[in-house]
């Protein structure tokens, strides 16, 4: 056999030519989209120009409007889903001849159908997933491009949850060399950890996208590949480097390439500090350089024990965990970095240290951010498997997508620092049949011929270990359990030998601001599957005091305060951080969002988040719940949250209530008053020392508007946000918590009125309005950058009342 060697072994000084590597490209800007079906727009030649322009990521459920007869598809959230295409026009350079063209889906919900210049590249039913096709074969290079995509969510219901529809995630063009570092085609391991040094290894798969498999086997070429890696701290410092030598013949499709880079004195990874190294990983063909990536990486370790519980980089930690749903409330499920990272901010100052991407692989986003803000993630794949729980929902394209939906999860997330599970299902109903083993197994096993290094597991529903054949597989590394908390204190009898991890918990139900009295007893509502949708009271919002649950879960208090006494019980999932579109249990439409949010759907804190602040942070609350603006003489329960101290006294206009103190495994304190209008105001001590202050005042009359916004300089990327809250004030400046006011809201200059919102299960008004009506004293409205720099002023307007500006800065 006759080598010919294309290039000859230089010894190579640098890298130099990165232009020649791969180019990402954001390839959101400049869609045309029409909602409803046009066969004829896969074709190039199509006339778009009558539909509306857009840009990605985009969700037309979200648009609205509210409407009863959606009520039954998008698990009744009441908005439209229906069939919709989007269109794009582009031009390739023709200096790109020669390279080769993908395009990658973050995700698009769902049915996919992608079409170049009328060729059909393939279809994709899975909503939640991300795929790449190549386009490189039908491109005109120098000339114009059509790309058209059909997307189909019109067969309802097929979700439990609000879905969104469309292509809501980001949509990248990506050109490569056809020597490049092939798709998810890095695989980074730290298999060492120590003091002084830490090991990562690298496998990485080379493709040659113009292998000749079939061709002359006398003139074979052989490139000689290198690959150099670089790792650089947090600060961008150089902290170690390798480089690979490698032969790779043209006859061949991949080749994988295995390295390994020692770090000296590593920073481990940790939810209190999530450090993260960087990692360049360089492609050279002889002397030239053909493609790079840079990956993130967190070096760490963890354990689940059965009898220990849950440890990270060695130090006994419990999960404080909750589930999420992939929409962004208002937003819809449109990707929006900025709305994610101000969901885990408000979950992260609560003391919460881990989010479970129910019941769905995630976008890329969260998981960046979850790296970087320091959550661990139980990433999941599947709602369902062969078996539906809607009609038309992925069961119907189980056999076919199962595999490749997961093994394209996998090999997507397998190097976030973040991902510390794998979820291969939820409360599937293939635990109550035999099939439950078959299907386990394949699953299992599919995780595990792409990543080692974390535990499988599935959400189990169904607590007999007798009687659950996902259980029996004996495929699972942690015995997942939903709900069931009255059998966590048996687990180590009941599950000899197993590890726990909590997988949904609570079902608690409140609405912010709502509260019922008395408070002594825990109400399960509904009480029953016969019972479901039981109407309570007219307002349709359940009391915010923690003492309501759907009947397969608990309170906040009561699964909490078993999860934190034993060890062996690693941590749990509260079900859920935020409300969420759908799912409107206990009361349907006109209610068309969840209930079960720590957060509300705004993104208000339920006063139950004060609960988890004092047991998950060392910060000092006092938080006092509810409101003191009652009818005189009415009795009102008094609940108190604190921490970091022996007692709290309560004090009504100066005159001492008395002092309360937890008692064995109490979380709150309650005083019963009388009310009587003016000041209550509560004090923390411990040793006799004040520890925090907090009161709260009874409100007169609406009388101004107060404006708030999270951040008063955002990027005028056309992306960021900033977040105003609106309250009303009384004339004394005290915030009025029942108030209802319809707030109007004008936007000028580089900025516009992205959504409103104000919490509330039940508010009908479409998210893109331009007012909105307060909901026990508050509203959301979201401002969005422009791609000017400029001032942005946002003013705010109600009747009878004094109005209020603000001004935003676009830089
Ligand atoms: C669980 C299910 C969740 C959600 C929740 C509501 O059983 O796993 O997806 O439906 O109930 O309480």
């Amino acid at each position: 056999m006759r080598y010919i060697y294309i290039l000859c072994f230089l010894l190579i000084s640098g890298f130099a030519n990165a232009q020649n590597a791969r180019k990402t490209e954001s390839f959101n800007a400049g869609w045309k989209f029409y909602l409803g079906d046009e066969p004829n727009a896969k074709e190039a030649a199509f006339n778009d120009s009558k539909w509306r322009s857009l840009n990605l990521p985009h969700d037309w459920s979200i648009e609205g409007p509210f409407d009863e007869k959606h009520s039954t598809g998008q698990n009744e959230g009441g908005l439209p889903a229906g069939i919709g295409w989007y269109r794009k026009t582009f031009t390739v350079p023709a200096s790109a001849k020669g390279k080769h063209l993908f395009i990658d889906f973050d995700g698009v919900y769902r049915n996919s159908e992608v079409w170049i210049n009328g060729h059909l590249l393939g279809t994709r039913p899975n909503g939640y997933i991300s795929f790449e096709y190549e386009l490189t074969e039908h491109l005109k290079f120098g000339a114009q491009n059509v790309i058209a995509i059909k997307v189909d969510n019109s067969q309802q219901p097929n979700s439990r949850w609000y879905s969104g529809s469309g292509i809501y995630r980001n949509v990248w063009l990506v050109t490569k060399n056809s020597l490049h570092i092939d798709h998810w085609g890095i695989q980074l391991t730290t298999p060492i950890i120590k003091d002084k040094q830490a090991t990562v290894e690298l496998a990485i798969s080379v493709k040659n996208a113009e292998a000749r498999i079939n061709g002359d086997k006398n003139a074979i070429v052989v490139f000689p590949l290198q690959v150099k890696t670089t790792v650089y701290d947090a600060t961008n410092k150089q902290v170690a480097s390798n480089i690979t030598f490698a032969n790779m013949t043209d006859d061949i499709e991949r080749q994988r390439i295995f390295q390994a880079i020692h770090i000296p004195n590593p920073k481990l990874w940790s939810t209190n500090l999530p450090y993260i190294y960087r990692v360049r990983v360089q492609l050279q063909n002889g002397t030239q350089l053909v493609d790079e990536q840079t990956i993130n990486t967190g070096i760490r370790t963890f354990n689940f024990d059965a009898v220990k519980g849950f440890s990270l980089n060695g130090i006994p930690t419990k999960i404080n965990g909750v589930c999420m749903h992939h929409d962004l409330g208002v937003l819809g499920a449109a990707v929006n970095t900025r709305a994610i990272e101000r969901q885990l901010q408000i979950l992260k100052d609560m003391g919460c240290n881990a989010i479970r991407t129910s019941h769905n692989p995630p976008a890329p986003e969260l998981l960046d951010l979850c790296d970087r803000m320091g959550f661990l993630v139980m990433d999941e794949a599947f709602d369902m498997w062969k078996k539906k729980k809607n009609k038309f929902d992925y069961a119907v394209d189980w056999d076919k997508w199962h595999v490749q939906d997961l093994q394209d999860q996998i090999l997507r997330d397998r190097n976030h620092p973040s991902v510390f599970v794998w979820s291969i299902g939820n409360e599937i109903r293939e635990q109550r049949d035999s099939t439950g083993i078959t299907i386990g197994r394949e699953l299992v096993d599919i995780v595990k011929q792409l990543d080692k290094t974390r535990p499988v597991t599935s959400a189990l529903s169904d607590a007999d270990p007798t009687k659950n054949f996902i259980y029996q597989s004996g495929a699972l590394d942690l015995v997942g359990l939903n709900y069931h908390q009255e059998v966590y204190a048996d687990f180590p009898k009941n599950y000899p030998g197993q590890k726990f991890i909590g997988t949904e918990q609570m079902s608690a139900l409140e609405s912010r601001g709502f509260y019922d009295e008395p408070t002594d007893t825990t109400r399960f509502w509904p009480q029953s599957s016969k019972e479901k949708y039981t109407r309570g009271n007219p307002e349709m919002a359940v009391t915010a005091y923690d003492n309501v649950a759907a009947y397969w879960g608990s309170t906040h208090e009561t699964t909490w305060k078993i999860i934190k006494k034993y060890p062996f019980l690693s941590g749990m999932f509260v079900w859920t951080g935020f409300d969420y579109l759908g799912e409107p249990t206990p009361y349907p439409w006109p209610a068309r969002s969840s209930y079960f949010g720590i957060v509300d759907l705004a993104g208000f804190p339920k006063d139950v988040y004060y609960m988890y602040q004092s047991e998950w942070t060392n910060k000092p609350v006092l938080h006092l719940l509810p409101h003191w603006n009652w009818q005189p003489g009415k009795t009102v329960d008094i609940w108190a949250y604190y921490n970091n101290a022996d007692e709290v006294e309560l004090y009504l206009n100066g005159k001492s209530l008395g002092i309360r103190k937890k008692q064995g495994d109490d979380l709150h304190v309650v005083w019963k008053v009388k009310y009587e209008a003016g000041t209550l105001k509560a004090i923390s001590r411990k040793d006799g020392k004040i520890v925090k202050t907090e009161q709260v005042v009874t409100a007169g009359e609406p009388y101004q508007i107060k404006l708030n916004a999270d951040r008063s300089t955002i990027k005028a990327d056309g992306k960021d946000l900033s977040f105003v809250t609106v309250t009303v004030l009384d004339k004394q400046g005290n915030p009025v918590p029942n108030a209802d006011n319809l707030i109007r809201f004008n936007i000028e200059g580089a900025g516009v009125l992205k959504a409103v919102d104000n919490g509330s299960q039940t508010n009908l008004q479409s998210f893109q309005s331009k007012q909105c009506k307060l909901f026990s004293g508050k509203c959301l409205v979201i401002i969005q950058s422009g791609q000017k720099k400029g001032n942005i002023a946002v003013t705010a307007t109600g009747n009878g009342l004094k109005s209020a500006s603000l001004g935003l800065i676009g830089g």
